[in-house]
């Protein structure tokens, strides 16, 4: 598709995201050919930085990233297009100072990103500011404003930034980002289930006895205390990223791949998720803060431990929580849902449980290694679509034993892009089915907020688990069953 030039405008282009995603993503972009003509990207900081120093920043955050080492021609062309603008994000005369520089000189193309790369407490003041100098106004070219996560705090605080900003914005400008729906091997899980019938018949409560979400890391909080402590796991990666991975492993195949239709099929499964009741949480919910312990052969301190944390904290940095979807398809199903920083390995995967068949034709027989089908998605890093079957072991005896069929999702020669250069082309193309419309933000919230309440009332205590484990113990009790538990593993288990 042949895009028109535009202008990326980055805030915080100083800062952690952009270093670490946002550069690099762009310099990939171009690395494909995919940034069109004459597109700039104007970086906005607080700091004190000319265009040379803007340069050499971005070399860095190149270096440290790019597929293959960095390219000198290449990257001379990529940095023609970078140019910074000191900006102190409180002052509105700054603002007015940026649109002069980029309406006056016929350099910007007037096409315009603005990606919000900064604390999320500014995002309706930048708004409101880029709006009063006159930049959201889209007579020249389009205006797109990209939000990044955490889209509030709850609901009620996610409701009132909506409100603010839909002021100076409409809905179409509007890309609230969660990275994890760019990922290759999320946006899979819509092509395997749709463009495959094969499972379709059994991909429901008849044949299946629960599903599991896990995103696991082995990195603590580093330097994000400020960020983290106030948010936690619940709000930071189950209420976002993992909600999201659960509609596209519930959803109704959607009319078409259109936006519209496929955020409604998404937003019907949130709506459909039973409410917790505040009295029940406990039954539903668990979470936990890593204590000290080992990770990868090496020493880690505790949470309590890390730097900027306050010593009392009872932030959780493990959450994990039972939902059910309560609909013809997936009624009384569990989903169950964890996440955890300083886990015994980095992994996100969905793992889906069937049930066992009936036994009977084998009950006179050898076999004893009888493990229920299992379908994993692994989404990173091991990438797969992996399912176990049971099969006969060769030999004079009926015994079996437990393989599986790969679906693999990478050749070895296939290049792995990031979810960011996906999600920045989106908006470049103004497709936003990859991002979330503020209905399924707010139906997200309506499920994690009676967990959170409670949890900011309870506030003497929270159990620990060692860094380098898979969390605390006390969380299986989330199980319907004792024949369930959690699946870390993505090789398909020995028979016992
Ligand atoms: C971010 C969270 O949204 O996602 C981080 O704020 C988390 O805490 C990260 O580490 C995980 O993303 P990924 O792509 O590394 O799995």
């Amino acid at each position: 598709m042949l895009n028109e030039a535009c202008t990326y405008v980055i805030f915080g282009a100083t800062g952690n995201l952009s270093r670490v995603k946002l550069m690099p993503a762009l310099y990939h972009l171009e690395m494909e050919n995919r940034l069109p003509e004459g597109s700039k990207i104007l970086a906005v900081g607080r700091r004190d930085w000319g265009n040379d120093k803007l340069i050499a920043e971005v070399r860095e955050m190149i270096e440290a990233k790019a597929r293959g080492g960095i390219d000198e021609e290449l990257f001379k062309r990529f940095s023609a297009r970078l140019s910074y603008s000191k900006v102190n994000i409180d002052v509105a005369a700054d603002y007015l100072k940026l649109a002069q520089e980029l309406n006056d000189n016929g350099h910007y193309p007037s096409n315009m990103a603005f990606y919000l790369a900064i604390s999320p407490e500014y995002f309706a003041d930048v708004i409101e500011k880029l709006s009063n100098a006159q930049l959201l106004e889209e007579s020249s070219g389009w205006r797109r404003m990209i939000i990044e996560k955490p889209f509030g705090y709850d609901l009620e605080s996610s409701q009132a930034l909506q409100k603010r900003i839909s002021r100076y914005l409409k809905e179409e400008q509007i890309y609230r980002i969660d990275h994890y729906l760019g990922k290759g091997t999320v946006q899979n899980v819509l092509v395997f289930r749709f463009a495959n019938i094969m499972l379709e018949p059994i991909w429901n409560r008849h044949y299946i006895d629960h599903i599991q979400i896990t995103h696991s890391e082995e990195m603590g909080i580093g330097s994000r205390a400020d960020y983290y402590d106030n948010a936690g796991a619940m709000r930071d990666m189950l209420q976002s990223h993992l909600l999201q991975l659960l509609t596209l492993v519930a959803m109704e195949p959607p009319a078409s791949m259109d936006a519209e239709s496929l955020r409604d099929e998404k937003v019907k499964v949130l709506k459909s998720i039973r409410p917790i009741p505040k009295q029940a949480v406990n039954a539903y919910a668990s979470r936990a803060q890593y204590s000290e312990g080992i990770v990868n052969g090496e020493k880690v301190k505790g949470y309590l431990q890390e730097e900027n944390v306050p010593p009392d904290s009872v932030t959780e940095t493990y959450a994990a929580m039972k939902l059910y979807v309560d609909n013809w398809r997936w009624r009384d199903v569990p989903f169950y849902l964890r996440t955890g920083k300083r886990m015994a390995k980095g992994q996100s995967s969905i793992s889906i449980c069937f049930k066992q068949p009936p036994l009977q034709f084998f009950q006179d027989t050898q076999v004893q290694c009888m493990n229920p089908n299992w379908l994993l998605l692994g989404i990173q890093p091991e990438e797969c679509i992996r399912m176990e079957m049971t099969v006969k072991e060769p030999g004079l005896e009926m015994r079996t034993r437990t393989t599986s069929l790969d679906a693999s999702f990478r050749n070895k020669n296939e290049t792995h892009t990031d979810a960011y250069e996906d999600l920045l082309l989106d908006v470049i193309e103004g497709d936003r089915s990859l991002f979330l419309r503020f209905d399924e933000v707010e139906y997200a919230w309506r499920i994690v907020d009676p967990i959170l309440q409670k949890w900011a009332v309870e506030r003497d205590f929270i159990t620990t688990y060692p860094a380098g484990s898979w969390g605390p113990k006390e969380c299986q009790r989330l199980f319907e069953t004792d024949k369930q538990y959690w699946r870390s593993s993505l090789t398909a288990p020995k028979c016992n």
